[in-house]
């Protein structure tokens, strides 16, 4: 059943706690249909579909200690160093989930955190962050309360990452995972996301490859927040929001089917419609690279050369991501090898795949 905000307001501590340790691992996620453009408190304009992935995650460890009447001490360690002004991120995220989790500010609360992938390779690891720290707040609402079942911890947590970034709400389950209201999922919210049933995405899709090329490992010029606020005076918004909803419409029957030509068209449609919005608005700008494009036509010429079935899509950044099934793993990777690597910054590059969603290491 589709909830509310006020079902997400803490039930109440039934075994109280004085310690507690919690590790979880929490993957990054592409979108194929964008989220780009709010409206509200951190709601999407439009909703969003995308996978999970496996290779790309973040593990973080968060240590509540009670405390009584002193201050709140709050610290964020990055690979073992101290960072304040990361750490001042992570604690901004936690005020705003205090009215769902009044307890947090019982505790004194230690962050470690790492990520899987170069921490200046471009990218964004918001989504698996936020996740990762949602989750570990999430297993220390359960111990408390006790009668959070496996359902709503995943929703809760997806509803408390997306108030830190809106795509880390789909980076909580495995697979396919889509946000916001639509009249395809039932159960869709522009509260947290959901789940796309495994029965409802055909087996080629299950294996998926994203082989992502490294283009730009330098920090973006824009931020999506400030990317996203721009949307709001884009003399396209409304055609946008009405295309990204007709595209899920799309991909839903496409995931169904199983028809990779079409799966490829419609992603290779939205990551240039989300560049082109950048670069159309009042206040333009462009995150691709002259690589980027350089990458976009190979792979768009070597499709027809040979009829391999490898697409690309694109985040907010300079790097492409490649999608293909698993079965062209090898000659892509060959190609990769052969055509693609000079563009890559370092020549660098990481191989993943669609994944299996969040796992809790500690306890
Ligand atoms: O979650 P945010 O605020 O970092 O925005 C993510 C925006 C895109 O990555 C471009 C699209 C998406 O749906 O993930």
């Amino acid at each position: 059943m589709m909830k509310e905000t006020a079902d997400f307001i803490f039930r109440g501590i039934n075994s109280p706690v004085e310690q507690a340790e919690y590790t979880w691992q929490s993957p990054s996620n592409i979108a194929l249909v964008k989220y780009w453009g709010k409206k509200g408190d951190q709601l999407p304009a439009n909703a969003s579909l995308s996978f999970t992935l496996s290779q790309c995650v973040t593990t973080t460890t968060v240590i509540f200690g009670k405390r009584g009447s002193d201050r709140q001490n709050l610290q964020l360690f990055l690979d073992g160093e101290e960072q304040k002004a990361f750490g001042q991120k992570a604690f901004s995220f936690l005020d705003k989930i205090r009215g769902f989790q009044p307890f947090l500010q019982d505790y004194h609360i230690q962050i470690h955190t790492k990520n899987s992938f170069p921490h200046s390779s471009g990218i964004a690891s918001s989504a698996s962050g936020m996740s990762a720290l949602a989750l570990c707040c999430m297993s220390l609402e359960k111990e408390l309360n006790g009668n959070v079942d496996s359902d709503f911890f995943y929703e809760k947590a997806s509803f408390l990452a997306r108030i830190g970034s809106g795509s880390a709400s789909r980076s909580v389950y495995s697979k396919f995972a889509m946000w916001g209201q639509h009249h395809e999922y039932a159960n869709g919210s522009d509260l947290y996301a959901i789940q796309v049933p495994e029965k409802e995405v055909h087996k080629d899709f299950h294996t998926f490859r994203d082989t992502i090329l490294l283009i730009d490992q330098g920090k973006k010029s824009v931020s999506s927040t400030v990317g996203h606020s721009l949307l709001d005076k884009h003399p396209f918004r409304d055609e946008r929001y009405q295309t990204a909803n007709n595209n899920i419409t799309e991909l839903k029957h496409i995931l169904e089917k199983g028809d990779i030509e079409a799966f490829g068209n419609l992603v290779e449609q939205e990551a240039l419609m989300l560049h082109a919005l950048m670069m159309s608005g009042p206040e333009s700008f462009i995150l691709m690279k002259p690589n980027t494009l350089a990458v976009i036509e190979k792979v768009r010429n070597w499709r027809t050369e040979t009829g391999t079935q490898l697409f690309f899509t694109l985040d907010a950044g300079a790097n492409v991501h490649l999608l293909y099934p698993e079965s062209a793993e090898p000659i892509v990777l060959e190609f990769i090898q052969n055509e693609l690597i000079v563009y890559c910054e370092d020549k660098n590059y990481i191989c993943d795949n669609v994944g299996e969603g969040p796992q809790q290491l500690m306890p």
